[in-house]
């Protein structure tokens, strides 16, 4: 698996996101685009990042009944993103449904990955809300089993987990990784983080780093340190 930097451009209009991608006159960074983009820009924004060369995951966390993720999934795969996901609680059947979708008529597909519990979610909250009663670290696992089984490429998780998913799931089990920081940068409210550094000698596959490079002074030259650090 090719380990690579994934920026996420966590922008909420076009005009944002195009001036930050100007800077880069050089690479062409793997970008992830959320949520907030897709639904300020709707797929336009996707073709058009596309068309300028860069690849793209494309982070809207799928989570229905199989038929309706299933054909949204078919929607997605002709968008040509490289990446996408849905929440494993959607249950296996929903991915597999998600996968079926996802395939193209010529047998390609985006690579699809899992979030499995969002880090947001604390141990206290999952059992008062979700009446799940395992530990945290456990259902986190038990939701990358699932994801494999149903064939999924990966998970999304902390790269403190990355090592045990890939002990688990198999090294070819792609990780994706947010909560990643510089040791000398802000940590802002991420909770568990890690350097670029750590999370590749952790074995993370991708690292999902947004703020510590769209903030920055220099963007470029963070992305840079980030490629450095995490590459090599
Ligand atoms: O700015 P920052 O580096 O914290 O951005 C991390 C990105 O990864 C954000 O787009 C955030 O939504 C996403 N993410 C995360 N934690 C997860 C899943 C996704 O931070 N568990």
């Amino acid at each position: 698996m090719g380990k690579d930097v994934i920026v996420a451009c966590d922008f909420s209009s076009k005009a944002e996101v195009m001036n930050f991608l100007d800077k880069f006159t050089e690479e062409k960074p793997f970008v992830k685009i959320g949520m907030e983009l897709y639904y300020a820009e709707g797929p336009a924004i996707v073709r058009e990042i596309k068309e300028r060369g860069h690849k793209i995951f494309l982070d809207l966390k799928l989570h229905d009944i199989p038929n309706t993720v299933k054909k949204s999934m078919s929607v997605l795969s002709r968008l040509d993103v490289d990446m996408t996901n849905l929440h494993a609680a959607g249950t296996v059947a929903m991915m597999e449904a998600a996968i079926e979708g996802l395939t193209r008529p010529d047998g390609t597909r985006p690579i699809l990955i899992a979030v499995t519990q969002l880090t947001s979610t604390s141990q206290e909250r999952m059992e008062s809300d979700l009446l799940i009663e395992k530990p945290l670290d456990q259902v986190v696992m038990h939701y990358a089993s699932c994801a494999k089984k149903a064939g999924l490429d990966g998970v999304v998780c902390s790269p403190l987990e990355a090592g045990k998913v890939h002990e688990q799931c198999g090294e070819n089990f792609v990780t994706v990784t947010p909560g990643v920081r510089f040791a000398d940068g802000e940590v802002g409210d991420q909770v568990r983080v890690t350097t670029p550094a750590k999370a590749k000698e952790i074995g993370s596959d991708y690292i999902v780093v947004g703020r510590p490079i769209t903030a920055a002074a220099d963007p470029v030259a963070a992305y840079r340190r980030c490629v450095k650090d995490f590459v090599g």
